[in-house]
């Protein structure tokens, strides 16, 4: 089956620093607009690796970046978290606190971490749920919109913690999900496609020869999201924009 939806926009770079400069650029101006708007800029960080690139270029006072931001109206949420310690060397919170939260003026009431470390998975999705339902002050049936939403993309295709085969990737009920991962038997904490799809706009950040067969798959492969959730991911009323690196790239046509 041909993909349901257009891939959105996207843009090949040379390696995983121009992806963080591009990104730096999208959140500098995206903030911006936000913050003139409507006087606040609502972003969800993503887990791994890719985005440590850009959350330093943001955090450097010799880049430009930094002095663009408005950084005291801005909220910062996760789109997922490990179900860890905040000071856990595998938290995203830890990563994104250490590479940029701890180096720029945002306020730390506005910096709303997933509960990794509650004992009950399922209890910290639904308070973190209840969270994103006060700070954007939903009635019953509605989804946040959040101004921009950074995804990475795992190379079996999981973006977020939407694993392959995980029934998260068709909830349709919840905001935030709990989600056991077998391949790590582990769980973790995610936004579900509701919040994903319902964003202004969504970046994916993917950088390596290793994810090129799921970069591939996801962007011109029938549309399975049971098999690359991924693909799951296009904003309904929003722009999707994809930032990939030349090696990640490569058996695009
Ligand atoms: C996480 C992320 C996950 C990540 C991909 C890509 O918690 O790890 O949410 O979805 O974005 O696994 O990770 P890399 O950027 O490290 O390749």
């Amino acid at each position: 089956m041909k993909m349901e939806h257009t891939p959105g926009e996207i843009r090949t770079l040379q390696d995983s620093g121009e992806i963080g400069r591009e990104a730096a650029q999208e959140f500098c101006h995206l903030a911006g607009e936000a913050v003139q708007a409507r006087g606040v800029f609502t972003v969800a960080l993503s887990g791994g690796s890719t985005p440590k690139k850009l959350y330093s270029l943001l955090a450097d006072e010799d880049e430009p970046y930094r002095n663009m931001v408005p950084w005291k109206n801005i909220k910062v949420f996760w789109g997922d978290e490990r179900c860890v310690p905040p000071d856990h060397p595998e938290s995203n919170y830890r990563m994104a606190h250490d590479a940029l939260l701890s180096k720029v003026p945002v306020e730390k009431t506005s910096v709303f971490r997933m509960e990794g470390e509650h004992p009950l998975p399922r209890k910290a999705a639904g308070t973190y749920e209840g969270l994103l339902r006060r700070v954007f002050r939903l009635g019953a049936e509605e989804v946040p919109r959040f101004d921009l939403i950074f995804l990475g993309l795992g190379s079996d295709g999981h973006t977020a913690s939407l694993f392959p085969g995980s029934e998260v990737i068709f909830n349709r009920k919840d905001l935030v999900a709990a989600t056991l991962v077998e391949k790590f038997g582990s769980y973790r904490l995610t936004m579900t496609p509701l919040v994903l799809c319902g964003a202004a706009k969504v970046i994916f950040l993917v950088s390596g020869r290793d994810k090129g067969d799921a970069v591939q798959s996801v962007l011109q492969g029938d549309y399975q999201p049971g098999r690359f959730p991924a693909q799951v991911v296009h904003p309904l009323q929003g722009k999707l924009l994809w930032l990939i690196d030349r090696s990640a790239a490569r058996l695009l046509i």
